[in-house]
């Protein structure tokens, strides 16, 4: 039996896990989510197909394999369902192989409304969410207030539980005419659509165990990156949920035995959306070359997304709090365009360089990140398949992240389509 495998971001997200994840599937029999929402925006591409999923795990597209959507997961079912019937529209059928657990909690319209209301509410000081109600939703799960996919089959217990959202949530809903907020509206929605999670309701965290038993191989499939994790990541700056591997245990109810190898998924280069300190950040032509030669543009809101080098510092940080054995470095051939690359080795504080991640946010803010400068190839690399045909200089760019971060390069990513890939050998 292969080993089970994670997918971790190291960086703020975006880095490519849903093409890794995709790859991995292949390999693998199950795929199971553990965080985070319809915050997340895996693009796939397949052949001439571009696919952008929220919800369901990357590893949907390989007909056969089976999908989990675990308790840690905070799912709006509407987003949900409409991505189901999209896959289904474009030749992929879910169906049988396409599950969620009864103890996620729900997403609900006054979760996203209320997003948007504190996000306006901090003013300049906003977080820079996805407004897709992912703060407001894991607020209640905490506060004992959630809804859960269970909760669906129950009409009483929903309703009350609904009535009871208007009491603790009046600040934002008493008088606010805007139809999130109409809990005779969503309560009717949800009645729609329960039949449906009837059907694909179970429990995760004994279905994997099950499944486990009987020797099948497991890709966990985390969303967002390290730096996003709501203990470990730039808070307040971060998202809600453990993006780190912490998350999938508790998000799928499963043991780390059950884990064997962490694989932790590092762009070329740095990126962020939303707001908070980015010590690498490019604001000249660099950044703008990056962004336009790497499309980044969120897959979730379409913004553009703040660019800048590769930053050592915190992903030695990403790599021990997730204990990650090898690496995917994505987006390499983006490079391609560039006559030097910066890599950031340390950060300078008041004359001091220090090696690790300040864990208080004012002190990070004002790091100076010490680079380390290599020769670009100015090459176009997209679609090199062999470790060995890639240029000197990039070869040397990727021995030397290697080195640094102490973990083994698993794969290389040299363009967007599955087969740009080199798949390096252990
Ligand atoms: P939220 O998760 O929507 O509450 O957003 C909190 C922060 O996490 C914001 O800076 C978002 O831009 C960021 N974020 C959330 N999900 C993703 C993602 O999938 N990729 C990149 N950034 C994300």
């Amino acid at each position: 039996m292969g080993r089970n495998i994670i997918v971790v971001g190291c960086q703020w997200g975006d880095e490519g896990k849903g093409k890794v994840v995709d790859l991995l599937a292949e390999k693998s029999d199950i795929i199971a989510r553990f965080q985070g929402g319809a915050n997340a925006g895996h693009t796939i591409h397949i052949e001439d197909k571009r696919l952008i999923l929220h919800l369901v795990p990357s590893g949907v597209t390989h007909p056969g394999k089976i999908c989990y959507i675990g308790n840690g997961v905070v799912v709006d079912p509407f987003g949900l369902l409409e991505e189901i019937d999209s896959l289904h529209t474009q030749g992929i059928d879910t169906a049988g192989r396409l599950f969620i657990s009864a103890a996620a909690n729900l997403v609900m319209p006054y979760h996203k409304l209320i997003d948007v209301i504190e996000e306006n509410r901090r003013g300049g000081d906003c977080l820079g969410t996805t407004l897709r109600g992912i703060g407001p939703a894991y607020r209640d799960k905490v506060a004992r207030w959630g809804i859960r996919v269970a909760d669906l089959q129950v009409p009483q217990r929903l309703r009350a539980k609904l009535d009871n959202q208007v009491k603790t949530k009046a600040e934002y809903l008493a008088g606010n005419t805007d139809e999130r907020a109409d809990m005779n509206k969503t309560y009717d929605a949800l009645m729609n659509i329960a039949p449906r999670f009837r059907e694909i309701m179970v429990d995760v965290s004994l279905e994997l165990q099950k499944q486990n038993r009987q020797g099948k191989k497991i890709l966990f499939e985390g969303a967002q990156g390290a730096m996003l994790d709501i203990d470990l990541g730039t808070y307040p700056f971060t998202t809600s949920s453990n993006t780190t591997v912490g998350g999938a245990l508790t998000g799928l109810g499963v043991g780390p035995s059950m884990i064997g190898e962490v694989m932790g998924i590092v762009k070329a280069y740095t990126t962020r959306v939303g707001g908070g300190p980015f010590p690498t950040e490019l604001m000249d032509d660099i950044a703008v070359c990056l962004r336009e030669a790497g499309s980044e543009y969120g897959a979730t809101t379409g913004r553009a997304r703040r660019v800048g080098w590769l930053d050592l510092v915190s992903l030695r940080h990403a790599c021990r709090i997730n204990g990650v054995d090898s690496i995917a470095v994505t987006k390499l051939d983006v490079l391609g365009c560039l006559d030097k690359i910066q890599v950031c080795t340390q950060y300078e504080n008041d004359g001091f360089a220090g090696e690790d991640v300040p864990l208080d946010l004012a002190t990070l803010s004002q790091v100076k990140p010490v680079y380390r400068e290599f020769p670009g190839w100015k090459t176009d690399i997209c679609g090199i398949t062999d470790y060995s045909k890639l240029p000197a200089a990039a070869r040397n760019y990727l021995d030397f992240i290697a080195e640094a971060l102490g973990v083994r390069i698993a794969l290389v990513s040299t363009g967007s389509r599955r087969s740009d890939t080199i798949m390096m050998n252990d």
